[in-house]
């Protein structure tokens, strides 16, 4: 598997800033920026990764089922992390994910038929003193309301 050229120059880099022998240390990084150009970590991916950092394909697969940020599927091209863990559910984080899917129309790890949205729930994103928080593609978003994200979504709705 090939991936650009100025992907292929970034791995390289990054494999260099890493001491010998401790390359690995390179995966999560190398599986964003490869799920950033390919539009998700297929199987070619993986194992394409697995190769050059002389894990398993296995071993990738236990980080990517570990990190909510790297996925297999391909997503919206906007997609919209809603987190319900403990602090965001005391202040309306499970509401605020229903509000979501009822407004987008789909729901857990899904994705709109345009393309445009997808939508998860997810664990603690570290936020919490500005709970509810969300996500939405690398921007997070802080005290989060319904009315807040109503707006959101209608501005990212604009710009398509
Ligand atoms: S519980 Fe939601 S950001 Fe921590």
């Amino acid at each position: 598997m090939t991936f650009s050229p100025e992907l292929e120059a970034k791995f390289s880099k990054m494999l260099t800033i890493y001491p010998a022998g401790r390359q690995r240390s390179a995966l999560i990084p190398m599986l964003m920026y490869a799920q950033d150009e390919v539009g998700a970590i297929t199987p070619e991916v993986m194992n394409e990764l697995a190769s050059r950092l002389n894990i398993t394909p296995l071993q990738v697969d236990e980080v990517i089922g570990y990190y909510s940020m790297l996925h297999k599927k391909p997503q919206g091209k906007f997609h919209v992390q809603v987190c319900t863990n403990i602090s965001c559910l005391l202040v309306g984080g499970e509401e605020l994910y229903h509000h979501a899917a009822k407004k987008l129309g789909i729901g857990h790890k899904q994705t709109a038929a345009d393309g445009v949205f997808s939508l998860e729930e997810v664990e603690c994103m570290g936020a919490c003193s500005w709970a509810p928080a969300i996500q939405i593609n690398y921007d997070f978003h802080h005290n989060v309301t319904p009315e807040k994200l109503d707006q959101l979504l209608n501005s990212i709705g604009k710009v398509q």
